[in-house]
């Protein structure tokens, strides 16, 4: 769609590309940071449910920065559930998963890929001329690098 923002059009292409990616993979750690919440069990229950509940709520104002910035872009954000099932970069996230720890791990794995893919996101609109999508990119990345943090924390030695 036509805009009056004045990012060059290829930045624009590259940052809306970035910025999808990235929307649909946050919605499923979204949902899979829920199910666990939802589910989890054992003697760190009250812990873990309350770190995973801070998560996801937090994840939900990032994804919401990132399809707005996707929109002012001049594009369309996608964030229905059959395109975050059908294009999702996250491994399936299992529903029998109980114990606390194994959600712990399960969770690291995910945050730690998504946070992989955010970098290189930064490093691509950074590179098309998108400053703005670089630099929003680069707050999400820090939460998603501090919630790996506290999520190792739990089975490092
Ligand atoms: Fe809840």
């Amino acid at each position: 769609m036509k805009t009056l923002n004045d990012v060059p059009d290829n930045a624009k292409k590259v940052a809306v590309g970035v910025l999808q990616g990235i929307l649909v993979d946050s919605t499923d750690l979204t949902n899979a940071t829920r199910q666990a919440h939802w589910n989890v069990k054992g003697p760190q229950f009250a812990g873990l449910h309350k770190l995973f509940e801070e998560f996801y709520a937090q994840l939900n104002v990032l994804t919401d920065e990132i399809a707005e910035r996707i929109v002012q872009l001049g594009a369309i954000a996608d964030g229905t559930t059959q395109t975050i099932g059908n294009t999702t970069r996250l491994e399936p996230y299992s529903n029998k998963i109980l114990d606390g720890l194994d959600h712990v791990k399960a969770l690291a794995s995910r945050y730690a890929a998504h946070a992989k893919t955010v970098r290189e996101g930064i490093d691509a609109s950074d590179e098309a001329g998108d400053t703005s999508t670089a630099d929003l990119l680069t707050e999400h990345s820090r939460f998603i690098d501090k919630s790996l943090w506290m999520l190792e924390a739990h089975f490092q030695k």
